[in-house]
């Protein structure tokens, strides 16, 4: 059911920063052990302030798991992280996501009535037997529910590589045999793709199903064939940042670093010095040398926030004009001092629940990526 966030009353809409600020930390004692708000990389510092727990979408989804003491969740974050978080956690807690405006476009470009169709289509060429649906975590809860159905995962940047050797009988997996011979993954093709490199695949192992072509837009060759068929979708924050870019920054920074997103092409990958989730990169730049200037290939704030806390070392984007992601940046302090101070009267809003079967075949395909990782 679509909901649509409510206009916020002007206490919240014309107080000052410092006032929220004051505000939210008011709440947040009052409310003490009964709150655990978490915070995604990607948040604003004046929201990420007030997060007991900052990580990328894996780490979220485990911490989540892992506070049954705490009666609400705050979710600093977007729709797709609120679902997992409701669906990992006890049916007496509730996750709250405190601008329902704040959804993902990549997560958009892939429903289940598409994939449903994608999946029946394929069924008329191949034995969807031996096809493993994988979904990125950037996904709905509907199509979590899908990928749990038909014996596949969720996946994360962090453990996209484990779960596609999982899917095909590779690396730990070598002596249980394949569970599939192909995989369907969605919806960011370049993840998908960036992982296939990763293990040794190449772009001929993979095709780019297109959810509004006939049969994906591929032969039935292609489709009996290719190990790795790719949703045709993509993040707009991470697919701006090109190779030349890259460039531009080796010519100015010969001994500079580049560090990438999987969400970014693999063009842009294989020029970068290393690839990985957020939290790989928040460690990467942890672990530079000091000196070091390094161009990073992900959201805004982040990198912004990288070089204000390692003051030893220079972190730019890679792309000098690069915009915030704009569902991200809707969770704002209002928002977080509205949700706070409803919940201090005893009131619950902007609570993110997903129904019950859903969300039990969601957890099966969420609790599979947990057990393989
Ligand atoms: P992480 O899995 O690195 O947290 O990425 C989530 C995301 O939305 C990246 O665009
Ligand atoms: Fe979605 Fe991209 Fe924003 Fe991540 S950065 S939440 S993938 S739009």
């Amino acid at each position: 059911m679509l909901r649509l966030q409510l206009p916020l009353p002007e206490r919240y809409t014309s107080a000052t920063s410092d006032e929220l600020a004051t505000r939210v930390r008011a709440a947040k004692e009052t409310l003490g052990d009964s709150l655990f708000i978490l915070g995604h990389h990607y948040q604003r510092d004046e929201v990420m302030a007030f997060a007991d727990a900052r990580g990328d979408s894996f780490q979220l989804s485990r911490l989540a798991q892992g506070r049954p003491e705490a009666r609400t969740i705050v979710f600093c974050g977007v729709h797709f992280m609120a679902e997992s978080a409701d669906i990992l956690t006890g049916d007496d807690q509730a996750v709250i996501l405190p601008d329902l405006n704040a959804g993902c476009s990549m997560a958009d470009m892939a429903d289940l009535d598409s994939v449903e169709e994608a999946w029946d289509v394929l069924g008329e060429v191949v034995d969807t037997e031996r096809v493993v649906p994988i979904t990125y975590m950037n996904s709905s809860a509907a199509l979590k529910a899908f990928v749990g159905r038909n014996g596949g995962a969720v996946c994360t940047s962090t453990n996209a590589r484990a779960v596609l050797e999982w899917a095909l009988g590779r690396g730990r997996w070598a002596d249980d045999g394949p569970r599939g011979e192909q995989v369907l993954f969605f919806p960011d093709q370049h993840l998908g793709r960036n992982t296939g490199y990763a293990m040794g695949f190449t772009e001929a192992d993979m095709a780019v199903w297109d959810p509004r072509r006939e049969q994906g837009g591929l032969t039935e060759a292609e489709l009996k064939e290719r190990t790795f068929l790719l949703w045709r979708g993509h993040c707009s924050v991470h697919q701006r940042f090109s190779p030349d870019h890259v460039a531009a920054f080796r010519a100015e920074h010969p001994d500079g670093l580049v560090v990438a997103h999987p969400e970014c092409s693999h063009e842009v990958c294989a020029v970068a010095d290393a690839v990985g989730s957020t939290d790989f990169i928040v460690r990467y730049v942890d672990e530079a040398p000091p000196g070091a200037t390094i161009a990073v290939g992900t959201e805004i704030h982040l990198v912004n926030r990288l070089d204000a806390e390692t003051p030893d070392k220079t972190v730019v984007s890679l792309d000098p004009l690069v915009c915030p992601c704009s569902t991200m940046f809707r969770i704002d302090l209002p928002h977080l001092a509205w949700v706070l101070e409803n919940l201090v009267e005893g009131r619950v809003v902007n609570q993110i629940t997903v129904d019950a079967d859903t969300a039990e075949w969601a957890k099966v395909a969420l609790e599979r990526m947990l057990a393989i990782t």
